[in-house]
């Protein structure tokens, strides 16, 4: 019997998968579109049906449907199995209690807690008709798995180690506490209204409590309080509703951002399931890029004051640097989404269908506040002006340096020239985050080109000669110790380096050449590498008066820039020999 992962592959092909995120456009035998891992304007992500895989040469991500749904749902492997059985029609087997990992028993000790606080609503009329009461219907209720715990100390202790769960492993979950005095576990939540958070697989990580105080004497408790940061629980990259949303944001193109649960449980009731909530952290970086795989439209629903509109700002300049369309919905004052969905869910509709691009929704905040003509000049240039520079594409910035012009009855050229004083957004440093900790030295990006060939050159067996020669350069570059030990690493990888070699020199009549050109630019990148570290070694000697030292290693840095030059030279002797030969 084939394994689930072998079943799934049989039944899911790569282009299926990706499709299903991204449209893809032909390219010969194989597929391309715009990276869904960074940003990009021409297409450099590949996919191959032929190798059931991807690859980006822009951002060099690739891999397999698993590597994939891994990455745009942000999930792990298990994460990404279950989505894909799921889609597959694959049965997995129920996991060995004995054996699962910490997590996989984190996953199990939170979804029974889930069903124990759905439990607990269920019994307790009162909590069950404050949400009503609220707006929401049972449905919502139950899809959402909201949930109730009452007051007591230790109801979910009592509970969960009834379930049979270790109370240090219940702990880590972030549900229960040791007392400081008696070191005895009390319950996290108490008296609550608890909405489950779910990971982008659906599945329950952390909870949210809202107080519930019919007799109105906890006062001085917090309205809302979170789980902590735990093994399965990264606030800084989980969406409240994402899960839900992920589908609706695709196919409207367009994700609506509120703060609350409550305003997001009421935004997908009224119809809107493409709401996505911050609920409680600050939005980040990684949570926006959760959005831009699946649109680029952000549309924030905001207090019409000013002060609300400005603890967004960071979150604002962020999407827009990322080249993000944000809008802002306006909402009557004093109202979040769930009062007014409450009232008339049309007025949330109108909201946002009348939102309009937040450089607009500044301007026209600043014209209503300021009647001063030099005021509001002022005001736009130290406001809004900063936003338009964020603007990713020159076209969007003509057009708002065009509606600021008109709104303080000044010349575009003046606008201009402001806009130049600001500081612009380096490209280069957005693209560094897209590509987290896995930025690659210019020695490491040739290696895996080099490697790429081999292993292609080898699964080919077509040109048994380039492939002895590249191996025996290799050997002499990298010496025998290293390349056999690169060789393991690489291995790993093997699939998504045939794939962009594979790509990138398919039907080339030149690839030795290629190679030799890839050879010698790892010679002298190897040498730039060691010349920098031996500068480091005479700073230390330096700095130290070790004169020794220092003799010794400026007559290292001499050799080995000897050695870059006479390379280079070789190198530009070499290339006029092929323009002849051309
Ligand atoms: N919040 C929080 N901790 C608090 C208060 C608020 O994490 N002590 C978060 C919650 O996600 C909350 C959001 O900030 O939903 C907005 O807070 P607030 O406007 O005070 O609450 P509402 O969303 O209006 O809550 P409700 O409608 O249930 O009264
Ligand atoms: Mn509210």
């Amino acid at each position: 019997m084939p394994s689930p992962v072998e079943q799934i592959k049989d039944r899911l092909g790569i282009a299926e998968v990706v499709g299903a995120y991204i449209k893809l456009e032909k390219a010969g035998a194989n597929l391309k579109a715009c990276c869904p891992f960074h940003n990009e304007k021409t297409p450099s992500f590949f996919v191959s049906p032929s190798r059931q895989s991807y690859h980006c040469f822009g951002c060099d991500r690739g891999g397999d449907i698993f590597s994939f749904v891994q990455e745009i749902e942000g999930v792990d492997f298990r994460g990404a199995l279950k989505i894909l059985a799921d889609r597959a029609g694959v049965t997995l087997d129920p996991i060995d209690t004995q054996q699962e990992s910490e997590k996989a028993t984190l996953f199990r000790i939170i979804e029974s807690a889930t069903e124990f606080f759905v439990n607990c609503l269920k019994q307790n009329k009162m909590a069950m008709s404050y949400l009503v009461d609220r707006g929401l219907n049972v449905k919502t209720i139950s899809e959402f798995r909201l949930g109730y715990v009452p007051l007591e100390w230790d109801n979910l202790v009592k509970h969960l180690s009834a379930s049979g769960f270790d109370q240090s492993l219940s702990a880590k979950a972030g549900l229960i506490l040791p007392s400081p005095k008696t070191g005895r576990f009390y319950d996290r939540f108490r008296g609550r209204i608890i909405f489950p958070i779910f990971d982008s697989a659906g599945r329950p990580v952390a909870f949210s409590g809202r107080l519930f105080d019919p007799n109105n004497n906890r006062t001085k408790e917090a309205k809302y309080i979170n789980s902590p940061q735990t093994p399965l629980y990264d606030k800084s990259s989980i969406l409240y509703g994402f899960d839900r949303a992920k589908t609706d944001i695709r196919k409207k193109d367009a994700a609506i951002l509120v703060e609350g649960q409550m305003d997001l449980v009421l935004s997908h009731q009224a119809g809107f399931a493409n709401t996505v909530a911050v609920s409680g952290t600050a939005l980040t970086y990684h949570h926006l890029n959760l959005i831009k795989r699946l649109s680029d439209k952000l549309i924030m629903a905001f207090d019409s004051d000013l002060a609300g509109l400005a603890a967004s700002q960071r979150a604002v300049d962020e999407a827009l640097s990322l080249g993000m369309e944000v809008r802002a919905a306006e909402l009557p004052d004093g109202q979040d989404p769930a009062d007014l969905i409450l009232k008339q869910p049309e007025n949330w509709a109108r909201a946002i269908d009348d939102s309009v691009h937040i450089i607009n929704f500044y301007l026209n905040a600043l014209k209503s506040k300021y009647s001063d003509r030099r005021l509001l000049t002022t005001e736009i240039r130290k406001e809004v002006l900063p936003y338009i520079s964020k603007l990713l594409h020159k076209t969007d910035q003509a057009h708002f340096v065009m509606a600021v012009a008109e709104a303080v009855g000044i010349t575009d050229e003046a606008v201009w020239e402001d806009l130049k004083n600001i500081n612009q957004p380096q490209l280069d440093t957005i693209e560094d985050k897209t590509t987290d900790n896995q930025i690659k030295t210019r020695q490491m990006m040739i290696e895996d080109r080099l490697w790429g060939i081999l292993f292609w050159l080898d699964e080919k067996s077509t040109q048994p000669d380039s492939l002895t020669k590249l191996i025996a350069s290799l050997k002499d570059i990298l010496s025998n110790d290293e390349f056999d030990q690169q060789q393991k690493t690489k291995q790993s990888d093997r699939q998504n380096l045939i794939l962009s070699a594979e790509l990138a020199y398919d039907g080339s009549t030149s690839l030795d050449q290629e190679i030799d050109d890839l050879l010698m630019a790892l010679k002298e990148e190897k040498l730039k590498n060691h010349l920098k570290q031996v500068i480091l070694e005479l700073r230390q000697a330096e700095s130290k008066g070790h004169n020794e030292m220092i003799d010794k290693c400026l007559k290292k840095c001499q050799d080995i820039s000897q050695e870059i030059n006479r390379l280079k030279q070789a190198n530009n002797a070499q290339e006029k020999n092929n323009q002849q030969k051309n």
